[in-house]
C-alpha cells in the first residue's frame, strides 16, 4: 500500500462496496489497472460542501495574515517533507515518470510557500480626493466562497495554484479535481487539515457526472467565484453559467502554443528547450508547443536534432524508475493524439521519429516529430495534448508571425534566437499572455500564469494571483 493512499483510508472503497452510481474507479494510466475506487459525491453532497465553506468563511476572513501565512508555509514545508510519498500516488493515477512527479510536487509546494508570503502584504489605498475635500479608502476584501475546478494533467499544482492564493486572501472553497486523478488532490486536502487549515475552509468534492452538482453549486447563493483550468469549451461553459449570477471568474483555459525557431537560433538551446516544452508531461500541458514553425535555413538541421532528442527518451513502460516519457491519461487520449498523427500524414506530413502508439498495456504514445506539416494541417488548429511535434517550415518572419497568431487562444508562445533583441522584438508582436524566449519551461510560483484571446482571464502566481481573490471596497471618509 503506498503510504499516501493509506491516508485516505476512510475515502476508499473496498471491493464491491459502492459498486453503483456513487462509485468511481482510478486507473495507473501506465498499466490500465484500477488502483483504488472512491465515493462520489452527489448534488446534496456538493451543496453541504458550498454550506459549510459559507459557515467557515467569516472566520477565515478575520484570521490575522499572518496566522493564515504561517499555516500555508506549513503546507508548503509538509508537502516538501513528504515529496516522494505524494509524488508516488500522483505518478500512480496520472502516469507521468517519477521525476516529473517529484518535480511537481515541489512546484505545487511552491505555491504554498509563496502564497504564505503573499497572505501578510494585501496593501489597500489612502488617496485624497482631487478636489481635497475627503479621503479615499480602497480597502482589499476577500471574494468569498469559490468554487475551484482542477484539470487531470497537474493533480498537485493546480489545485494547489487555485487554493493557496485563495487561502490567503481569506476565502473558503469547495474543490472539485479531475475525475481521472481525484486521489492526490484528496491527499493534498488532507496534508491540509494536519497543517492547519480548519474545517470548512478547504471542501473536496467529487460529482461523477460533474455538470449537474456544478450548475447547482454555482447557483448557490453564497458562491461568489468560480476558478477553471480546462478546456475552452468547458471554460465557456462555466462563463454563461458564472453569467447568471455575475461571479468572478479566473479562466486557465487551452493553448495552442507555437514555437518560433528563428533562423539565428542557437540549434542546442533550440532543440533542447523544445524538448523541455513539448515532452513535459508527455506533451500533456495546455503550454506544450504545439505548431513549431523553423526557419527554412536551419529546419533540417533542428528537425534531425529534434528528432535524436526525442527519440532518444526513455518511455516509462512497466514503470520504469528512470523514465523521461510517462502514459496518456486515457485509452481516448492516446487514441486521439493517434488520429491527429495520421491525418497529419495523409496530408502529406513525414515521421522522422515515433508516430505509434506501441503494443501492450498502458496508454503510451511514443515521442514523435512530424516534418513537411502543412501550415494548414488539422494537427495545428487545436491543443494535441500529446508527445507530438509537427514542424512547418518558414522563409519569411512576418509569416511566421502571422502564422503563430492564426488562433482563437493565446496562452504562450516560444521564440528561440540566438539575439536577445531579435527574440524579444519578436515576442512582442505574438498575441500570448506569455513568452518564453530561449526557454522550454517557464512556469513558476512567482510569475503571473494565463491567457489572452480565449485562452482565459486572469493570472495565477505571482503577485497577481492573489488578486483574483481580492474585492476592492471603497470607503468614502470625511477627515
Ligand atoms: C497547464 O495548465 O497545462 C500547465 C500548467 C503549468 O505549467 O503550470
Amino acid at each position: 500500500m503506498i503510504a499516501a493512499l493509506d491516508r485516505l483510508a476512510g475515502l476508499l472503497l473496498d471491493g464491491d462496496a459502492g459498486a453503483d452510481d456513487h462509485r468511481l474507479d482510478v486507473f495507473d494510466p501506465t498499466t490500465g489497472e484500477a488502483i483504488a475506487a472512491i465515493a462520489t459525491s452527489s448534488v446534496d453532497d456538493c451543496l453541504a460542501a458550498v454550506e459549510a465553506a459559507s459557515h467557515a468563511a467569516r472566520g477565515w476572513a478575520d484570521a490575522p495574515p499572518r496566522e493564515r501565512g504561517e499555516i500555508l508555509r506549513r503546507c508548503y514545508e509538509t508537502m516538501m517533507a513528504e515529496q516522494a510519498e505524494i509524488a508516488t500516488l500522483l505518478q500512480l493515477e496520472n502516469g507521468k515518470p517519477m521525476a516529473e512527479a517529484l518535480g511537481e510536487v515541489a512546484y505545487a509546494a511552491d505555491f504554498f510557500r509563496w502564497f504564505s508570503e503573499e497572505a501578510v502584504r494585501i496593501a489597500g489605498e489612502v488617496r485624497r480626493s482631487p478636489i481635497g475635500d475627503k479621503r479615499i479608502m480602497v480597502l482589499p476584501e476577500p471574494v468569498g466562497v469559490s468554487l475551484q475546478i482542477t484539470p487531470w494533467n497537474f493533480p498537485a499544482a493546480m489545485p494547489v495554484r487555485k487554493i493557496a492564493p485563495a487561502l490567503a486572501a481569506g476565502c473558503t472553497t469547495v474543490v472539485k479535481p479531475a475525475p481521472a486523478t481525484p486521489l492526490t488532490a484528496y491527499c493534498v486536502a488532507e496534508l491540509m487539515g494536519r497543517c492547519g487549515v480548519p474545517e470548512g475552509v478547504v471542501n473536496l468534492v467529487l460529482p461523477e457526472p460533474p455538470n449537474e452538482a456544478t450548475v447547482a453549486m454555482l447557483a448557490h447563493r453564497a458562491v461568489r467565484k468560480v476558478s477553471f483550468t480546462g478546456s475552452i469549451a468547458v471554460g465557456k461553459h462555466l462563463l454563461r453559467l458564472a453569467a447568471d449570477r455575475v461571479l468572478r471568474t479566473s479562466m486557465e483555459l487551452g493553448g495552442n502554443a507555437p514555437f518560433v525557431v528563428l533562423a539565428d537560433a542557437d540549434l542546442d538551446v533550440a532543440v533542447r528547450s523544445a524538448v523541455a516544452a513539448k515532452m513535459r508531461n508527455t506533451g500533456a500541458t495546455c503550454v506544450a508547443p504545439n505548431r513549431l514553425y523553423v526557419h527554412e535555413r536551419i529546419a533540417h538541421d533542428f528537425t534531425e536534432a529534434l528528432s535524436a532528442a526525442m527519440a532518444g527518451l526513455a518511455v516509462g513502460y512497466d514503470r520504469q524508475p528512470d523514465a523521461e516519457v510517462g502514459a496518456l491519461i486515457s485509452p481516448g487520449e492516446r487514441d486521439k493524439v493517434a488520429g491527429l498523427v495520421s491525418g497529419a500524414v495523409d496530408g502529406g506530413a513525414k515521421v522522422v521519429t515515433g508516430g505509434r502508439a506501441p503494443d501492450g498495456g498502458g496508454y503510451f504514445y511514443e515521442p514523435t516529430v512530424l516534418a513537411d506539416v502543412a501550415p494548414d494541417a488539422p494537427i495545428l488548429a487545436g491543443e494535441i495534448f500529446g508527445p507530438v511535434a509537427p514542424v512547418v517550415r518558414f522563409s519569411d518572419e512576418a509569416r511566421a508571425v502571422e502564422m503563430a497568431n492564426d488562433t482563437d487562444a493565446g496562452l504562450i508562445a516560444y521564440v528561440m534566437s540566438g539575439d536577445m533583441g531579435h527574440g524579444l522584438a519578436i515576442g512582442e508582436q505574438l498575441d500570448a499572455g506569455m513568452v518564453a524566449v530561449n526557454r522550454g519551461i517557464i512556469s513558476d510560483a512567482s510569475a503571473p500564469f494565463g491567457g489572452v484571446k480565449e485562452s482565459g482571464i486572469g493570472r495565477e502566481g505571482g503577485f497577481e494571483g492573489i488578486e483574483e481573490y481580492l474585492e476592492r471596497k471603497y470607503v468614502a471618509t470625511d477627515w
